[in-house]
């Protein structure tokens, strides 16, 4: 796992898994250049979090579809949890649509249990929180 992956082939990931949501390699840039952000992957997957104090939160991971179901959304995420711990996070927070099947799977299998909701947050859908203790 590279933590130095480059802001254009986050953008390339990011847009193959969400489509039209995508995130611009602009904006990888911007949130890679911050000291607070960390970023984790390879050719086939990458997860992006932020750290304040002894807390993180989870703001995207992305598995480019032609991996998907194959067990490198939960690698990566398991490497990324294991670098927080190393930091000595204490609570890792993340938001997902309530009506992703495939990322509350993941989070559920990864031990995050849901602790909020923000009904309508994404228009189509709902948000629910989760958190996870290191
Ligand atoms: C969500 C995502 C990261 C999952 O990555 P992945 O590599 O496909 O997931 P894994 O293969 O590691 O699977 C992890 C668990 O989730 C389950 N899962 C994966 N895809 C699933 C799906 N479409 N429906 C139901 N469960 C699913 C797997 O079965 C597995 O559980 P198991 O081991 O108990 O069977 C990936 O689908 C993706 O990039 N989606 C588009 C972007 C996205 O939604 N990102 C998350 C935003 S919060």
């Amino acid at each position: 796992m590279d933590n130095k992956l480059s802001a254009e082939k986050c953008a390339v990931l990011h847009q193959a898994a969400f489509g039209a949501k995508g995130w611009q390699p602009d904006t990888f840039l911007t949130l890679l250049a911050k000291p607070t952000h960390f970023v984790l992957g390879d050719e086939a997957c990458f997860i992006l979090w932020q750290q304040v104090a002894d807390e993180a939160e989870i703001l995207t991971l992305a598995v480019c579809p032609t991996h998907q179901k194959q067990g490198w959304g939960y690698r990566v995420l398991c490497a990324a949890l294991k670098e927080m711990k190393r930091e000595k996070i204490k609570k890792v927070h993340l938001e997902v649509a309530a009506n992703n099947r495939a990322a509350r799977a993941l989070y559920k299998k990864s031990g995050f249990c849901e602790n909020g909701l923000r009904a309508g947050y994404y228009g189509d859908s709902d948000a629910l929180l989760m958190v996870l203790c290191l």
